[in-house]
């Protein structure tokens, strides 16, 4: 039985009662919603749902992997010291203090089995695999949630129910809306809570972002602090499975202990120091954000969207009063989109939207131009 979701409240004008099961749970998913609306599974698609660096993977990944195929035949070696080395020497911390994991998703898992059975709090509305994590390792979750359609925090009461917690999730930049908790809040957070807790923050968007630091200099000096990166987005690189925990030494063993041995596959574990070394992908990619960020941020406001602050390659949008005044809702715009060719992401499926928001990627510049034309001819 899914999750009934009730619209009626919903300012987009959504009036079928949805069921939160009946939705794809992540972005990328382009066969359930083809299905969906009826249309054939070979229905071209440009893909806005997955929030993936337009310019990759790397040119020369495809050879490096096909040139050590047959390294397959071998165990990977099971630290994985020089791929842990080499983001060491990235991110200024020592090779201990690194967990390289199977993806993000694999170290949001780890941080949840630390504290299995305990109190969770999740910044929301935000990424549904805490909320997963969660469950599995049984933990009591309570929600704190973004406020107003800017989505901000509310720093006092979110200390307040910090306090209470054994492991705070807080997404920053933080996926659907974009928006970036301040480092002045992160340190009162971490201020208010106990000594054995812990504030995991996911900055799996840390290096598609704008304007927005990492907190990696906070590990010196906030032992409860955790933060789980991915290589996936940035590299486009989500079927090969990439990421990474940083923590205090004493942390990262005990997380070490919950992760299957060999949990990341030999050709991947080879491929970090290289990826790390490529500075010309790295300028290349922050180019086109620096670009095609603030511009579709403002194209997609001029067109009458409600529109959230972002600092990431993603925006979070709804139709704005006047379009919702003449009927267009945020699922309408979903259907249309579709049928013209254009896959956004529902947000059915994140705890507080209820499917009144679509989230779009920024991709490159022409397939940002189609997107901003089909938009453009479905709302005027
Ligand atoms: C906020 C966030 N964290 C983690 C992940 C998981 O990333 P990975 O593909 O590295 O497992 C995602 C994937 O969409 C995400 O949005």
């Amino acid at each position: 039985m899914g999750i009934a979701v009730d619209t009626d409240t919903d300012m987009t004008g959504n009036t079928a009662l949805e069921s939160v099961n009946d939705w794809p749970s992540h972005g990328g998913q382009a066969a359930a919603l083809l299905q969906r609306f009826g249309l054939p599974a070979d229905h071209p698609l440009d893909d806005f749902s997955a929030n993936l660096n337009p310019h990759g993977p790397p040119s020369w990944v495809a050879h490096f992997l096909a040139e050590r195929i047959h390294q397959l035949d071998q165990y990977p070696e099971p630290s994985y010291h020089a791929a842990r080395q080499a983001i060491a020497a990235q991110e200024g911390v020592s090779a201990d203090q690194v967990l390289l994991t199977n993806g993000g998703a694999e170290a949001i898992f780890l941080a949840a089995a630390h504290h299995a059975g305990q109190r969770a709090l999740i910044v929301t509305p935000t990424f549904g695999e805490y909320a997963s994590a969660c469950a599995v390792h049984r933990l009591t979750v309570t929600e704190h949630a973004l406020v107003g359609p800017a989505f901000e925090v509310d720093a006092g009461e979110l200390q307040a129910s910090a306090a209470k917690a054994d492991v705070v999730f807080l997404c920053r930049p933080n996926n659907p809306t974009g928006t970036l908790v301040s480092i002045a809040d992160i340190e009162n957070i971490l201020a208010c809570m106990a000594s054995t807790a812990t504030l995991v923050v996911d900055e799996a968007f840390i290096d598609l972002a704008i304007d927005a630091k990492p907190l990696t200099p906070l590990l010196a000096r906030h032992p409860q602090l955790v933060l789980l990166r991915s290589m996936t987005k940035f590299y486009t690189l989500p079927g090969l499975r990439l990421g990474y925990v940083l923590a205090r030494a004493e942390h990262i063993a005990s997380l070490a202990r919950y992760q299957p041995p060999w949990s990341v596959n030999q050709l991947a574990a080879r491929l970090v120091a290289p990826l790390l070394d490529d500075m010309a992908f790295a300028q290349r990619t922050q180019q086109w954000l620096a670009n095609e960020q603030p511009r579709m941020g403002r194209a997609l406001a001029a067109m009458g969207l409600d529109v959230v602050p972002s600092h990431s390659c993603f925006f979070l949008v709804r139709p704005g009063a006047e379009l919702c005044q003449s009927g267009i809702s945020s699922l309408m715009l979903l259907e249309r989109l579709l049928h013209q060719g254009m896959l956004a992401r529902h947000t059915y499926s994140f705890s507080g939207l209820n499917g009144g928001w679509l989230r779009l990627a920024v991709r490159d510049s022409s397939a940002n131009d189609r997107l901003l034309k089909v938009l453009h001819d479905c709302v005027c």
